[in-house]
């Protein structure tokens, strides 16, 4: 499928999304929210091993389109309604609890919104040249849509407050410092830097993988009690879906000693 403001490209198991809008620094429109709906929907469908989301040119994605996406609707029919139902049905409904895992190849700069559905994806790695900002409160606004929350979450409280009150944008290395993303490596290095991640995932058992996340995200919101209960139901649940294929674990590592689990990964595919 061809979408107007966002690429799909399929290879080797990856699908890479590429937010397509570089005249306007990949900031996300209507259209954008609408097309990565669709696209999202497709991947969730496909049999693609790992999704990587980057942007094209010089820039991520320069969070929302502050004319397309705030101002025009401004006094409209439907205001920017619809625009931000489909926003959140991407970045919540489908980027964050996606069944298999995602990978934001952070390319350039990062501002306002974009942290939303970075901070959802499962992993980050950013070019050194990135530049991350909360620069909601430099326009007389403040980080919403889920921003403020995640930040939250994954931040230490005064690295989030720091982000939140200044505006001050941060380089790569200080966003891996904080710890809002994985890792930081020499620009040209992007690409392989994302795909040998990739690689890594592609090894894990995709069912396996797909419920480690499920149970990441719901854990995130529940007690200790109720985690644990949780997390005894999805492996009993794992056990049906996958036919308990962790007993092809065990035997690997002690009848056929083909593998050592602490250091690399079982053939779930025998
Ligand atoms: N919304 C709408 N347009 C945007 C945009 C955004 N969030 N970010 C960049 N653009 C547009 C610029 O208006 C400009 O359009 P023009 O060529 O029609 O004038 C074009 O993208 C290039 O941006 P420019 O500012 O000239 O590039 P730069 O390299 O000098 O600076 C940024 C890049 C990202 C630092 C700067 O564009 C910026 O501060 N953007 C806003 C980021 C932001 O605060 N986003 C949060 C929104 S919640």
């Amino acid at each position: 499928m061809t979408y107007e403001t966002i690429l799909v490209e399929r290879a080797d198991d990856v699908t890479t999304i590429t937010l397509n809008r570089p005249q306007a620094k990949n900031a996300m429109n209507p259209q954008m929210h609408f097309d990565m709906c669709r696209a999202l929907a497709e991947v969730e469908a496909d049999d693609s091993r790992v999704l990587v989301i980057t942007g094209a040119g010089d820039s991520f994605c320069a969070g929302m389109d502050i004319k397309e996406y705030f101002y025009d609707p401004e006094g409209q029919p439907g205001g920017r309604t619809a625009a931000r139902k489909a926003a959140f049905e991407w970045m919540f409904g489908r980027l964050r609890i996606l069944p298999k895992p995602t990978i934001a190849a952070v390319n350039g700069w990062c501002f306002g919104g974009a942290f939303a559905w970075l901070a959802v994806c499962d992993f980050a790695i950013a070019s050194e040249t990135a530049k991350f900002g909360l620069s909601e409160v430099n326009w007389g606004i403040i980080p919403a849509g889920g921003v403020t929350k995640l930040v939250s979450q994954l931040l230490a409280p005064r690295d989030a407050l720091h982000l939140i009150m200044t505006g001050e944008p941060i380089g790569a290395r200080r966003a891996a410092e904080i710890r809002l993303i994985n890792d930081v490596v020499p620009s040209e290095q992007l690409p392989r830097a994302t795909l040998g991640l990739a690689d890594e995932l592609k090894k894990k058992n995709p069912t396996v993988l797909a419920y480690c996340k499920e149970v990441f995200r719901v854990d995130q919101t529940l007690t200790l009690e109720e985690a644990l209960a949780f997390e005894s139901a999805k492996w009993a649940e794992l056990d049906v879906v996958s036919k308990k294929t962790w007993h092809q674990g065990a035997l690997q590592f002690k009848q056929d000693r083909s593998y050592r689990p602490g250091l690399e990964s079982y053939d779930w595919k025998k």
